[in-house]
């Protein structure tokens, strides 16, 4: 039988309880960390992306992904509170549903924040090429500033050298063993939060707002179709992305005081302010500019990040178009004459967005780490370095595809590749709280999610809606990263596994450092 190895939840809460961290933030901190790890390359630069998928219908994909963030959050919250130890949804599924599920959400994991990373570094770059290099009137030659255009990147692209190199910085810094502040949070949640209000005051404002802009609302319809990625639901399955980072912070469900209060105001009021921001930036972008869709000869969107969209861009006609743009919002305010501001925006992307690729990086370095430890992948990749107290090897490995996956592919196609993964994740956590709910019904919960029989299954149902609305090639790389993941499980790890062996580890810090996030908490 393939899925009898569940690991025992008592040996992990014992582990848990050994810990015993302080309980210590409130609503307010846990707020402050759900956004910091949450805005960034999804509202900055993928914006462009939903509007060439559902042009205005993207205010409906933002407030559809934002639902089904939420009520995942809440299944995430029961479960990281009850079950706070590291590695995520892997360690929910492991004690829930067994090793070999635990395996494949695990497996989902690494692709998926690796591959997340590699988009906000895609995403970083189009910033620093528009305000940076721009400003100081440097224009990278094509081949260094984006992938191939086979792949989907700019017409005379090779590799995108700013993203290569601030993937490669952001490894280097996890390597050294960098955490960033609970203050250093504040100040960059405070500049993209100014960076967003100033882009809502300004649009909403100006002049060059009309309803006219919104008509057709929705250009592709809700669901463009089996595959095609577009309409307003293939939208939001892309701008799911702009909410991806919510699933780090519940694991400081622990470190909460009186979390069955705070948690879900944490991780439910940073993804409802989020989710209205996002909506009103939506808003603000296509109502002065526009953002109607560049459509093929049959009517329909071209596919974002394709060749063909790229040569349209180029056109004049498209030079000012929203979807055409690599750093939207810093793109409309300069068409809207507010030069300054818009590069004002431009920085407040580029100073807060290589701290999401920290979160994503050290994420995937955790579960990595924490597998490893439970012997289903080489140990010796987690070893820790005797001078940083990092788990080095690992951390140069991901930053390394991390640095390729940047290099040469597009930010929508990434992002939408990572979402797969989460999606499936956030599933199997769903399922793992109702399985907990049946196997283990009298077990402290500290917090419980409302109605669970309601919310869980619409998390799996919202999950389900969202993965068939990805584009082909993005809904087809989960199985496929899946089955090497499969072949790996029983060629190496079955007979490696400590569990399989009769050994229960629980991992939980890498040698004293505690920290679930690459955030300082206190
Ligand atoms: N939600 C994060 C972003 O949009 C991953 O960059």
């Amino acid at each position: 039988m393939i899925f009898n190895r569940v690991k025992p939840l008592d040996a992990i809460l014992e582990t848990a309880q050994q810990k015993s961290l302080e309980r210590s933030l409130g609503w307010l901190q846990l707020t402050l960390l759900g956004i910091g790890c949450v805005i960034g390359t999804g509202i900055f630069v993928l914006t462009s992306v939903g509007a060439q998928k559902a042009g205005p219908g993207l205010m409906i994909a933002f407030g559809l992904a934002g639902l089904v963030c939420i009520v995942a959050a809440l299944c995430y919250a029961e479960i990281a509170a009850m079950i706070p130890v590291a590695g995520s949804a892997y360690t929910y599924s492991y004690a829930t549903v067994g090793e070999f599920l635990a395996w494949t959400v695990g497996w989902a994991l690494i692709m998926e924040y690796a591959i997340a990373a590699s988009a906000v570094a895609v995403g970083w770059s189009g910033y620093f090429s528009g305000t940076i290099l721009g400003g100081l009137g440097i224009s990278l030659p094509a081949w260094l500033s984006a992938g191939p255009l086979a792949l989907g990147g700019a017409e005379g692209g090779l590799i995108n050298l700013p993203a290569l190199t601030i993937a490669l910085l952001v490894t280097w810094l996890l390597v050294i063993g960098t955490s960033e502040s609970a203050k250093v949070n504040a100040v960059l949640v405070a500049i993209k939060v100014t960076a967003l209000t100033a882009f809502v005051a300004i649009t909403l404002t100006s002049s060059e707002f009309t309803a006219g802009h919104f008509n057709p609302f929705l250009p592709a319809g809700i669901f463009g179709g089996w595959g095609s990625g577009v309409g307003a639901v293939g939208a939001a399955a892309t701008m799911f992305f702009a909410y991806v980072g919510f699933d780090a912070v519940s694991t400081a469900a622990e470190e909460t005081k009186d979390p069955q209060r705070n948690v879900p105001i944490g991780l439910i009021g940073s993804l409802l302010f989020c989710t209205v921001f996002y909506i009103l930036v939506a808003a603000g972008a296509i109502g002065t500019i526009g953002g109607q869709p560049i459509l093929d000869a049959m009517g329909l969107p071209l596919e974002a990040g394709s060749q063909e969209l790229a040569r349209q861009c180029a056109l004049p006609q498209y030079a000012e178009a929203l979807v055409c743009s690599n750093e939207p919002l810093a793109h409309v305010l300069k068409v809207l004459g507010f030069s300054w501001i818009g590069s004002a925006v431009g920085l407040a992307a580029i100073i807060a967005l290589p701290s999401v690729i920290l979160v994503l990086i050290f994420g995937q370095t955790r579960i990595f780490f924490v597998m490893s430890r439970d012997g289903l992948l080489p140990e010796r990749l987690s070893k820790v370095h005797p001078k940083y107290r990092t788990p080095h090897i690992v951390t140069i490995m991901t930053g390394i595809a991390v640095a390729i996956g940047a290099a040469f592919f597009p930010v929508g196609q990434l992002a939408d590749i990572s979402n797969a993964g989460t999606l499936y994740a956030f599933m199997m956590v769903a399922i793992a709280v109702l399985v907990l709910r049946r196997s283990d019904p009298n077990r402290q919960r500290h917090f419980k999610v409302p109605f669970v029989w309601i919310v869980a299954p619409l998390t799996i149902v919202g999950c389900v809606l969202l993965f068939f609305n990805l584009p082909t090639a993005a809904m087809l790389f989960l199985p496929g990263w899946g089955l090497i993941g499969v072949v790996i499980y029983f060629v190496y790890s079955r007979h490696r596994s400590h569990l399989g062996q009769g050994i229960v580890t629980v991992v939980d810090d890498i040698e004293g450092r505690e920290d679930a996030l690459p955030i300082d908490k206190t």
